[in-house]
């Protein structure tokens, strides 16, 4: 497939190498070009550009931005250049206040999750959360003692969480597929749970798995 990366972070270079590594074609969306040259260096496969390019070029994009700038992101990749396809979303709406007691503040609540917010922005994107409740060391082909973890995702779309599904295959996750994108309102928060042991600990080698 192709993916459009959107961000160029920590998380969008990281994801973007795992989808090249799984035999995609990559191109990573920016708004700070300068910020990719080692990538690009790393990584001649892949491809680098705006983020509408990224959208554009997409059959399946990622959407790897900070929470509070995810729509604005979106706005620049362009709604119509968007519109039908999958995004995968890995953001979490974390505040810019600080954590309690190792716990995150976001600025949603427990009634409304940032991926419901974007769905109803952008009603023709097939937004699908995922990648969002480990560290991204972790995202792609991770190895754990205790087996193969497992990703929670959740969408509207049936045929998208199938496609994402996937994915996460091929990245080495076992998923638990959360139904419709109200489950965002669960799945965001176990960033907070997940991170809590290392900001409290220092311990970042975690990750989730459901048992059944
Ligand atoms: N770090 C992790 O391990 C991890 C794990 C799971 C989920 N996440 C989530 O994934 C997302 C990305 O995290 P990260 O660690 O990769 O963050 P990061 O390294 O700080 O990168 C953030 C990215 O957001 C972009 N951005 C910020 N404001 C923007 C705007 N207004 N328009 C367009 N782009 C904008 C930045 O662009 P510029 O470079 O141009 O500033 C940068 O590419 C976050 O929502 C985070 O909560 C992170």
């Amino acid at each position: 497939m192709k993916i459009g990366v959107l961000g160029s972070g920590i998380v969008g270079k990281v994801l973007a190498t795992g989808f090249l590594k799984h035999g995609h074609e990559v191109m990573v969306g920016t708004r700070s070009p300068d910020k990719l040259k080692e990538w690009e260096g790393q990584n001649p496969g892949g491809r680098t550009g705006s983020l509408d390019a990224a959208a554009r070029f997409a059959d399946v994009a990622v959407l790897a931005v900070n929470g509070n700038a995810a729509a604005d992101a979106l706005h620049a990749a362009g709604a119509a250049n968007l519109a039908g396809k999958i995004v995968i979303d890995a953001t979490n709406p974390i505040a810019d206040a600080p954590p309690v007691n190792g716990v995150l503040r976001f600025f949603t609540n427990i009634n409304e999750s940032l991926m419901e917010r974007l769905q109803r922005e952008f009603t023709q994107v097939r937004f699908v959360k995922a990648f969002n409740s480990v560290g991204n060391v972790f995202m792609v082909d991770p190895q754990f003692k205790g087996g193969k973890p497992t990703m929670f995702i959740c969408g509207n779309d049936d045929g998208a969480r199938k496609t994402v599904t996937g994915i996460l295959d091929q990245f080495g996750w076992e998923t638990a597929d959360m139904g419709k994108a109200e489950a965002a309102r669960a799945i965001e928060p176990l960033c907070m749970l997940w991170c809590i042991p290392g900001l409290l600990r220092n311990e970042w080698t975690h990750a989730f798995k459901l048992l059944t």
